[in-house]
């Protein structure tokens, strides 16, 4: 039984201070439960309402991509600058230390590679997105690909579903489709039909005509992904110009680790990012980092 002597009588009431109610700081998500705006707090900065997301899935359908091929010596090193991690199951479990502290943004589906048809995924178990104590599960749909719209429709809708029951947020990636042009129109739609069905927040890629109207109607968080290698200069300036367009942040993969100097990178566009550098001073930042 509890010991009621020298109990001290409860006053801190705070009568002259209500008690706060914060709107949650990312778009589209205020609605949601407590365990997803956790996760979510943990992948975006606060402060900012920015992240950056190191993409290092590409072996899931690429094979040992350049620069990934031994993520332990090229991404490990970096973990620490980014402020989420995104990868496969499998790189997870066998080079991530269990000890590192970051987000885990796990891709939870897949299935076809590049020696095939690409796009035909299935999706993880959710137990095991649990298992790994994930922050996020990402699902691609691919718009427009008539052979895997469907499913991969169906996989951000079932992923959803499990993550809505376990305050789990979902990435919804938007795919390219091969009949459809890569513009404001096409990832307006498809980051629009991933946000419809559910995600959290969306992956698409930086257009340069019209971007800032794939950001308005999307009415969660846009985060842009790196595409193919470019001059560490002009990877800053599609940074910056995707945030300046309202871009929540990047999720960026080839750009880091096949860059010369992938640490440089990671301060440069974590400048850009989370506080508005400009590509010109990013890329003072990366050479002087360098
Ligand atoms: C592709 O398989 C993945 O979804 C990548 O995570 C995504 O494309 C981002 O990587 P990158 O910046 O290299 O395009």
């Amino acid at each position: 039984m509890a010991d009621m002597d020298g109990f001290k009588e409860a006053s801190a009431y705070g009568f002259d201070q209500p008690q706060k109610n914060e709107a949650f700081f990312l778009k589209g998500n205020e609605n949601r439960g407590w365990g997803v705006k956790n996760r979510l707090a943990r992948i975006f900065n606060p402060k900012s309402g920015h992240t950056v997301m190191l993409a290092c899935d590409h072996g899931f359908i690429m094979g040992p991509t350049s620069g990934l091929e031994r993520v332990d010596l090229t991404i490990n090193p970096l973990i620490e600058y980014a402020d989420c991690l995104m990868c496969t199951r499998g790189i997870l479990r066998s080079v991530i230390p269990p000890t590192m502290s970051k987000p885990i943004c796990l891709r939870s589906d897949g299935g076809t590679t590049i020696l095939t048809d690409l796009n035909l995924n299935r999706v993880y178990d959710v137990e095991d997105v649990v298992r790994v104590n994930a922050s996020a599960m990402a699902v691609m749909v691919a718009c427009g690909d008539k052979a895997s719209e469907m499913i991969t429709t169906q996989n951000l809708v079932h992923t959803v579903d499990m993550g809505e029951k376990l305050g789990i947020p979902v990435l919804g990636v938007t795919a390219v489709g091969k009949d459809m042009a890569r513009d404001a129109r096409y990832f307006g739609l498809a980051t629009r039909v991933c946000a419809e069905n559910g995600a959290s927040f969306v992956k698409t890629y930086y257009t340069e005509e019209g971007f800032e109207k794939v950001v308005a109607q999307c009415p969660v968080p846009i985060v842009i992904a790196g595409g193919k290698k470019l001059p560490e200069e002009q990877a800053l300036e599609l940074a910056y110009k995707a945030i300046q367009a309202g871009a929540a942040g990047v999720d960026m993969g080839r750009n880091v680790f096949q860059s010369a100097k992938p640490l440089a990178m990671m301060k440069a566009i974590a400048g850009v990012v989370h506080n508005g550098l400009t590509p010109k001073d990013a890329f003072q930042l990366y050479n002087d980092e360098k």
